[in-house]
């Protein structure tokens, strides 16, 4: 394909802050679910992602939503997570206020040079201060539009679901002023696996978000190392789909083995095609760890 048949796509948008700020509850509050009452400790593990609708100035609009872990011992998902992303939410706790991961993870934005739009949470709680966040985060660059910047910042609860109107305008705006999102959709998926485990009835399942082309069922496609035929999609609900265009998150089913998160998927022409290139890669991996460890 080229550049005449590239077509919108809907911005992906990652939730980072730090741990329990109300990240995942955020989530719930646009999707209307309860992920966080199902959650081990209430503390998030894995990246999920979800695709929501919203309007906007009178038009459908698709949104993709990245939730990311909170707790410091996930650095490397936050660091993914942005480098993946279109936009940065930014959830910061009102009662709380700026915390190490809060910081961790606008650096990481930062670095992905992704544009950053705040959601002060928790305004419903007793001692929530959601203008001194806008002062604490004016010292590492953020600078609220009402206060002579250029960075959204909207107070939400996420319990009460205040403000999670305003959020989705804000990142809309975001995305149509700062952000050229067009994708081609007609040519081979290629994307980015964001999460992949073994299912004990399903086999190796991978969490992938398209990032160019069109994924099908029947298509056979390399993931790292691993490889397969796409036996299903399943949709952020868990509906089987027949396909997924640029932007969309799906479960993939089918594959041989389980790979990383982080790994690019590319649909190739077929299954002898996906066996050999993840073979190649893989000794690529053994011959580059053999060097490794023989140094
Ligand atoms: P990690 O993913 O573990 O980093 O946490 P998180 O940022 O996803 O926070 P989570 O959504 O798990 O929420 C943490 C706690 O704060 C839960 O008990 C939520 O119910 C609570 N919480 C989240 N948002 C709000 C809010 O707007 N108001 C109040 N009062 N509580 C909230
Ligand atoms: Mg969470
Ligand atoms: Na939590």
């Amino acid at each position: 394909g080229d550049e005449d048949d590239l077509a919108a796509r809907p911005p992906v948008v990652t939730v980072m802050g730090h741990v329990d700020h109300g990240k995942t509850k955020l989530l719930d509050a646009i999707r209307k679910t309860n992920i966080v009452a199902r959650e081990a400790g209430g503390i998030t593990q894995h990246i999920g992602a979800y695709q929501v609708s919203a309007e906007h100035e009178g038009e459908e609009r698709k949104i993709t939503f990245i939730d990311t872990p909170g707790h410091e011992a996930f650095t490397a998902m936050r660091a993914r997570g942005a480098k993946s992303t279109d936009i940065a939410v930014l959830v910061v706790a009102a009662d709380d206020g700026v915390k190490p991961q809060t910081v961790e993870a606008l650096n990481h934005a930062q670095a992905a040079d992704v544009p950053v739009v705040v959601a002060v949470n928790k305004i419903d709680k007793e001692g929530a201060d959601p203008n001194k966040v806008r002062a604490q985060l004016t010292e590492y660059g953020l600078v609220a539009e009402e206060y002579g910047g250029s960075t959204l910042f909207v107070d939400i609860s996420a319990k009460n679901g205040t403000g999670i109107d305003d959020l989705l305008e804000a990142i809309l705006l975001t995305a149509d002023a700062e952000l050229d999102l067009r994708a081609n959709p007609t040519m081979d998926a290629q994307g980015i696996a964001i999460e992949a485990h073994l299912d004990k009835g399903r086999g190796p399942v991978a969490t992938v978000l398209v990032q160019r082309g069109t994924l099908r069922v029947g298509d056979s496609i390399v993931c790292g190392e691993a490889f397969g035929r796409v036996r299903a999609l399943l949709d952020d609900n868990g509906e089987p789909v027949e396909e997924a265009t640029p932007s969309r998150p799906v479960l993939v089913m089918g594959l041989t083995a389980v790979p990383s998160a982080g790994d690019n998927f590319i649909v190739v022409t077929d299954d002898r095609m996906a066996r050999q290139i993840a073979q190649q890669r893989a000794a690529r991996k053994r011959s580059a760890d053999m060097a490794k460890s023989s140094r």
